[in-house]
C-alpha cells in the first residue's frame, strides 16, 4: 500500500482526462481553497495632498487626452488650465471632458509661455513625443507623457538628457505601473514566495476592429479643422489624409505599432513588478500581418522573446498579441519554482506549486518490479517524515473593486512628485528602458534578425 505523499504507480503522461478528474483534481479540490480579497483602493487619487494645487496644460485631446482629462477630475490635487489639439472639433471635446470654461487652442507653445503652469499632460500621437517633451522642458514645465515615451531609441535618449539636464519631473503613462493591483503584485513577487522565477509571459489580445485600431473618421475632418502640417512635424511630408491622421497607429512614420501601443504596458509592468528596470539584452520577434490588410506598416499578430538581465542567472520573457482572438485577453504570469503569479486587468493571483517530495514511479517503469520495489524502500529510508500537504497553502487572488481607476492614482503620483521634487517610479529612464523594449521587438520583426541592445553606444545592433 502506497502511503498518502506517495504517488500511485501510474503514468502521468499518460493519464486520460477521466483519470485526472478522479485522481487530480479531487485531491486539488479537497486540499486547495481560494483565499478572494478585494483591494482597499488606496485612493491615492482621493488623498487631499498638502502640497500646492497643480496647474496642467493638456496638450492632445482625442481617444486618450479626453480620459485623462476625466481621470484628472478624479483627482482634487491638480487642475487643467487649458488645452490644445490640432483638430477643432477635439477642442470642444476637451471642453466636454473637463469643463467649458478652460482656454482651448491649436498652437501648445501658448500654455508653455504661461509662467502660471507647472506641468503638461501630453497625449499626441507618439512621433510628436518628443518635440513636445523637449518643449516643455525648456520651458521649465514638468511632464506627463503617454506611452510609448518614445518613437525611436534616439528619441527616447534626447529625451531622457533633456528631463535631466532640466531637472524636471517626469512620468510616462504606463497608468498600469501606480495600480493597487500592480503592487499587491510587486508585494507578492518581492516576499520571494514564487521561488526563483526565470520565466514571465505576457499577451494582450483582442478581436475587433476598434481594437485593431480601426477608428472612426469624423465627417467634418478636412484640412480646415485639422493642422495637419503640425501633425506631420518631424515626419515625412505628405499631402492630407485623414487616415493617417486619425488611425495614426497603423503607419510608422508616428507610431511603432503593437510594440509601442500595446507591448510597452507589459514591460512597464514587469518592469513594476520584479524590479527589472533595464532594456532587454536581445529580443527575437516573429509575426505577420494577416487579416488587416488595410495598408497598415505593422503586423496584427507579434510576438517576441526577450532575454533580461538579472541577478538570479537571468530572465526570459514572452511576450505576444494578437489582433484576431481575444479569448486570453491581458495577462502578465510569473512563473517561479514554488509558485505562479498572474496579473489581468482586474485580479491578481499566486497559486503555489506543489513541491512536495514524493516517490515518482515513472522513471521507474521498464525495470523491474524488484528494481522498483528497492528505488522505492530506497526512496522511504530518504523521506523517514511524511512531507506537509501536497498543495503548501491556499490560492491568492485579488481583486480592484468596480470603477478603480488607475490612471487617476498615476495622476495623482505625478502631481505628488511635483511637489515633493522626488522622482516618480515610472521616470525617464524607466519609460525610456520600456520602450527600447518594443522597438527591440519591432527592430528584430522587421529585419528578421535578433536584436542586442549595445549598452555603450545606446542603440539596437543586429
Ligand atoms: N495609457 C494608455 O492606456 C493609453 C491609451 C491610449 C492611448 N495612449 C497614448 O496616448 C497618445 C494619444 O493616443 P490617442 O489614442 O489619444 O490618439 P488620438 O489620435 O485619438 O489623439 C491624439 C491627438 O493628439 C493631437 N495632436 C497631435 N499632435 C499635436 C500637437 N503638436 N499639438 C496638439 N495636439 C496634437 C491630435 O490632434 C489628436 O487629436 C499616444 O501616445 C498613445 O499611445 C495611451
Amino acid at each position: 500500500m502506497f502511503k498518502v505523499w506517495e504517488e500511485p504507480p501510474v503514468n502521468r503522461l499518460s493519464m486520460t482526462r477521466r483519470d485526472f478528474v478522479r485522481i487530480g483534481a479531487g485531491a486539488v479540490a479537497a486540499s486547495a481553497a481560494v483565499k478572494a480579497t478585494l483591494l482597499e483602493p488606496t485612493a491615492l487619487a482621493a488623498q487631499a495632498d498638502t502640497g500646492r494645487r497643480i496647474r496642467f496644460a493638456i496638450i492632445g485631446t482625442g481617444i486618450r487626452g479626453t480620459d485623462l482629462l476625466k481621470a484628472a477630475r478624479m483627482v482634487p490635487t491638480g487642475v487643467c488650465v487649458g488645452a490644445a489639439d490640432l483638430y477643432e472639433t477635439r477642442l470642444d471635446a476637451a471642453k466636454e471632458a473637463w469643463g467649458d470654461e478652460i482656454p482651448t487652442t491649436r498652437d501648445y507653445r501658448t500654455f508653455l509661455d504661461n509662467k502660471d503652469v507647472d506641468a503638461v499632460l501630453i497625449a499626441t500621437s507618439d512621433h510628436l513625443h518628443r518635440r513636445v517633451t523637449l518643449d516643455a522642458v525648456a520651458a521649465g514645465k514638468d511632464v506627463y507623457c503617454e506611452k510609448p515615451m518614445s518613437h525611436s531609441v534616439a528619441d527616447g535618449q534626447a529625451m531622457v538628457a533633456a528631463v535631466q539636464a532640466g531637472k524636471r519631473i517626469f512620468q510616462a503613462g504606463s497608468q498600469r505601473v501606480s495600480s493597487i493591483l500592480y503592487a499587491k503584485a510587486r508585494e507578492i513577487y518581492a516576499s520571494g514566495r514564487l521561488g526563483e522565477v526565470h520565466s514571465i509571459d505576457a499577451q494582450w489580445n483582442r478581436n475587433s476592429p476598434g481594437g485593431a485600431w480601426v477608428y472612426p473618421i469624423p465627417s467634418d475632418a478636412s484640412p480646415r479643422t485639422v493642422d495637419w502640417d503640425r501633425f506631420i512635424q518631424d515626419a515625412p511630408a505628405r499631402p492630407f489624409d485623414p487616415v493617417r491622421f486619425f488611425r495614426w497607429r497603423l503607419f510608422a512614420d508616428y507610431s511603432s505599432g503593437l510594440g509601442g501601443d500595446l507591448f510597452v504596458h507589459m514591460l512597464s509592468g514587469i518592469q513594476v513588478i520584479t524590479g527589472l528596470n533595464s532594456p532587454p539584452i536581445r529580443a527575437y520577434s516573429s509575426g505577420g500581418l494577416y487579416h488587416y490588410k488595410d495598408g497598415r506598416e505593422f503586423p496584427d499578430f507579434l510576438e517576441a522573446i526577450y532575454d533580461y538581465p538579472s541577478a538570479n542567472g537571468g530572465i526570459q520573457v514572452h511576450v505576444h498579441c494578437n489582433q484576431n482572438n481575444n479569448d486570453a485577453g491581458e495577462r502578465i504570469s510569473f512563473f517561479g519554482s514554488t509558485g505562479t503569479l498572474v496579473v489581468t486587468g482586474n485580479s491578481v493571483t499566486f497559486t503555489p506549486q506543489d513541491v512536495a517530495p514524493r516517490f515518482e514511479s515513472y522513471g521507474w517503469n521498464g525495470m523491474t518490479d524488484a528494481q522498483r520495489e528497492q528505488g522505492m524502500d530506497e526512496w522511504r529510508a530518504a523521506h523517514p517524515t511524511p512531507p506537509p500537504s501536497l498543495i503548501p497553502g491556499q490560492v491568492e487572488t485579488y481583486t480592484v473593486p468596480q470603477g478603480y481607476n488607475d490612471t487617476a492614482d498615476h495622476i495623482a503620483n505625478f502631481y505628488r512628485a511635483i511637489n515633493t521634487r522626488q522622482h516618480v517610479v515610472e521616470d525617464e529612464v524607466f519609460g525610456n528602458n520600456a520602450a527600447i523594449g518594443c522597438h527591440m521587438a519591432n527592430y528584430a520583426y522587421f529585419h528578421r534578425t535578433v536584436a542586442t541592445w549595445d549598452a555603450a553606444t545606446n542603440t539596437i545592433k543586429g
